[in-house]
């Protein structure tokens, strides 16, 4: 595992509302969010928000060796250290915004993904931005397409239930700060 602690935590003191929490999140909680993905079935995920890389390094390790991975960042030092800490050729760091997703996968030639994984401060984005992130992630997604999601509050519960018809939810209590965790099928492209 690399080490991504520095780079978390003085990206937070730069940006605490856009970056959330000072620490990593722990591989606990990792496992906890990851563990019930099917990776057989996935060929196209999307990460909002890896920050330091800590979910990044674990899904590349548990990914299919031709799937691809597309990590979305608005904190320009988090693209820019893990362009330089990793060569997986199945990678792609964009640094912009979640809410230009679609357009970022046709920048790179890529269709609707299998899932996203998120864990960007929904409580701090307000909620016209968290909804249309919502919406943006219901289009980006196959109909059979998932959301897995890691939150400190709930503000992003209302905002699942109304762009996805199924949601799963558990706490994961080893982890700084302790994280709602949420896990979403049925995206909604009309709502
Ligand atoms: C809670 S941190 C992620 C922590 C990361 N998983 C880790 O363990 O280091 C949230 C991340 O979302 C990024 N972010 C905030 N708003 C964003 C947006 N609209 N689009 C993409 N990334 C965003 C922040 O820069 C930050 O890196």
């Amino acid at each position: 595992m690399k080490d991504t602690g520095w780079v978390a935590l003085s990206e937070f003191l730069r940006n605490p509302g856009a970056v959330g929490s000072a620490f990593p999140a722990s591989m606990k909680m990792v496992d906890h969010l990851l563990g019930p993905l099917d990776w057989s079935k996935i060929a196209l995920l999307i990460e909002y928000g890896p920050g330091s890389g800590r979910f990044t390094f674990e899904i590349l390790r548990r990914m299919c060796p031709d799937a691809r991975l597309m990590a979305i960042e608005t904190g320009a030092e988090f693209a820019r250290s893990l362009r330089s800490d990793c060569d997986d050729h199945r990678l792609i760091v964009v640094e912009g915004s979640a809410a230009q997703v679609n357009h970022h996968l046709g920048r790179h030639g890529l269709g609707q993904a299998d899932f996203v994984v998120t864990g960007l401060p929904f409580s701090t984005l307000g909620p016209a931005e968290g909804d249309a992130i919502m919406r943006e992630t219901a289009l980006a997604l196959k109909p059979s397409g998932q959301l897995a999601a890691y939150q400190m509050r709930t503000a992003i519960r209302p905002l699942i239930e109304r762009h996805f018809s199924d949601l799963r939810d558990a706490y994961e209590w080893w982890n700084i700060p302790p994280c709602h965790l949420y896990w979403a099928s049925g995206p909604n492209r009309n709502a």
